[in-house]
């Protein structure tokens, strides 16, 4: 179906042709002075150039062939030259009504589908998920949401952390804990355990201790070191004590994720782009892309225009060992060798800015990516305190992902419970619910590369520019509808047919009109990679509803056709704000 903007603009185009100048000038965008008029046309003063003539007389042209159509409540040439529209109700509940028979709310599909890995999570195995793989969890799945919504084919991949010093730690802080274990007598060559050695719980321990260790005792380092690279060279007792971490590891990652509604197409790890380091090596140096300096392999990626100093990207230091770039290097080959995208998405820490300059200049400069690949780098900021400062726990620790979960959860149950009675079980699944929506929309509604203060006060709260209240409006609809059909005796599939009228309260217009931006804000927020422009558009339509709402008598109405119009209005908004959140990776109760 086509936009509002273009079905506007088709009129006034007409109408610039009909008054005898280019039909070019008639394009509408939406009111900057939204007290004034809804919609707007600059076009005269664009032609006044053309025509030698004064803009004002122009724009009066136009507008004296815009009084006879239908289209339009009212066509005002005001002074210098502006064009001010308001919509007739009659095509605005026509493009509802049309708006309302669309699967997707009249969202077109894009027209060059794209292949799009998006690299997010980017959870480190062994360590517990902390605060900050939250947005990167958060932020990506939101993304992939609304791209795959346009059409795109979307490939999510969590590139799992399990490649680096990390492993050394445990694997030697396990050998002095348990130095019996199979895994470290040199000399045992038989079959290892199917167990794993460590509950996840204990796993969890071990890294902290080892970390705090190695930064107190060299030897312990030194050791932890030693193993990484033997690791790395294929040590058999210690890829076995690693495949235990992985197992371990992922299975409560995944349970983690889940409870997050985050879910990954790809559970790729660093360790699965290493088979392709040594081709990828001897490629840089055979076609000269990478150089000798001070014994480490680099590839220099600083342009003449960088107004800072970008230095070299680093292949191998000069003991040999690849290191992260490498990895992400080896990764994009591997990538396109296996999926050929068009494009990758990395949702990582705003902090890796440079680092990932690098990575993309070196792919671009050694052809690992085809020149219309698209590289984009989505940095977001860190989740503060109410302190200003990185989240923490009460006293001062790390504080997990789990951890904060679970206390959302509580302070949501208990503001349910505290609002009415319901049944224990129930109230428990709905504060699930509500609380994710809470830390979700916390999160999104916030530019993604801005820090931001988690609240729970005010992320939690049913009211304001949260989750909670964009679920407390959709809740506060689905319930009038349930009335409805009560006491209508209708069912709900007879809800499609009903239609919408022509609207006659400013607030039932400017509901009406707000749902007209639903496709603009998706694809504004799909062509930014920026799921905030969803969130505000949502707290726009729930503040419109809300304010409808309370202005309108809509289950007293006595006119059967109005009330049913309002009904439809109804239907419409809901399915609009019900499709938003689910962009945004969350879902609504029946009930509150
Ligand atoms: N594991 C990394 C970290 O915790 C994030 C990975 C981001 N993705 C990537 N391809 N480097 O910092």
């Amino acid at each position: 179906m086509e936009q509002i903007l273009d079905l506007l603009g088709n009129y006034v185009a007409e109408a610039f042709d009909l008054a005898g100048y280019d039909k070019d000038l008639g394009k509408v965008t939406i009111s900057n002075r939204p007290d004034l008029c809804e919609y707007q046309c600059n076009g005269a003063m664009a032609g006044a150039k053309r025509y030698h003539k004064a803009p004002l007389a122009i724009a009066q042209d136009v507008a004296g062939i815009l009084e006879g159509c239908d289209a339009f409540e009212r066509a005002e040439a005001v002074a210098p030259g502006f064009l001010n529209l308001k919509l007739s109700p009659q095509l605005l509940s026509i493009f509802l009504n049309e708006m309302k028979g669309e699967k997707r709310l009249g969202v077109p599909e894009a027209e060059t589908k794209k292949k799009i890995i998006i690299d997010y999570g980017g959870a480190n195995v062994a360590k517990p998920l902390h605060v900050g793989h939250l947005r990167s969890a958060v932020i990506g799945e939101s993304v992939k949401r609304i791209l795959r919504f346009l059409g795109h084919e979307t490939i999510g991949d969590v590139h799992l952390g399990d490649w680096g010093l990390q492993m050394g730690l445990i694997i030697a802080q396990l050998s002095e804990d348990k130095p019996e274990l199979p895994y470290f007598d040199e000399a045992y060559e038989g079959a290892y355990p199917e167990e794993a050695p460590f509950t996840i719980s204990e796993l969890e321990q071990i890294y902290p201790k080892a970390s705090q260790r190695s930064k107190e005792d060299e030897a312990f380092r030194l050791k932890a070191l030693k193993a990484t690279e033997q690791l790395q060279h294929g040590h058999r007792g210690y890829t076995a004590v690693w495949k235990h971490i992985l197992d371990v590891s992922i299975a409560d990652l995944k349970k983690n994720y889940d409870s997050l509604h985050v879910s990954f197409e790809l559970w790729k790890k660093e360790s699965d782009a290493q088979p392709y380091i040594p081709d990828l090596v001897e490629y840089l140096k055979k076609e000269g892309y990478a150089h000798l300096d001070q014994g480490a392999l680099v590839v220099d990626v600083a342009e003449e225009t960088d107004t800072k100093k970008i230095p070299p990207c680093m292949i191998l230091k000069s003991d040999g060992a690849s290191l992260y770039n490498t990895t992400d290097l080896a990764t994009i080959v591997m990538r396109m060798e296996n999926w050929k995208p068009d494009h990758i998405i990395y949702v990582v820490d705003k902090r890796q800015d440079l680092y990932f300059t690098q990575v993309f200049r070196c792919a671009r400069k050694a052809k690992l990516v085809d020149e219309d690949t698209g590289l984009t780098f989505l940095g977001f900021g860190t989740m503060n305190g109410r302190d200003g400062k990185p989240f923490k726990t009460r006293d001062g620790g790390v504080m997990r992902l789990e951890n904060l979960i679970a206390e959302i959860n509580e302070e949501m149950l208990r503001k349910i419970c505290e609002n009415h009675e319901t049944d224990p079980a129930e109230a428990e699944e709905t504060a699930k619910i509500v609380a994710l929506s809470a830390i979700k929309y916390g999160d999104l509604s916030n530019q993604a590369s801005k820090d931001y203060i988690f609240d729970t006060d005010k992320f939690t709260s049913f009211e304001g520019n949260t989750g909670p209240y964009l679920l407390y409006t959709i809740v506060r609809i689905k319930s009038i509808l349930r009335r409805f059909l009560e006491e209508t005796g209708k069912k709900r599939r007879d809800l499609d047919g009903l239609q919408i009228l022509p609207a006659k309260a400013e607030d039932e217009k400017a509901l009406q009109l707000t749902l007209t931006s639903f496709v603009p804000a998706v694809l504004q927020a799909g062509a930014e990679l920026a799921p905030h422009k969803i969130c505000g558009y949502l707290y726009e339509l729930a503040n419109q509803f809300n304010r409808f709402y309370h202005g309108t008598k809509i289950m007293t109405e006595s006119l059967q056709a109005q009330r049913e119009s309002y009904i439809a209005l109804l239907c419409l908004t809901l399915r609009t704000l019900e499709c938003g959140i689910d962009l945004l990776g969350f879902t609504a109760p029946e009930k509150m």
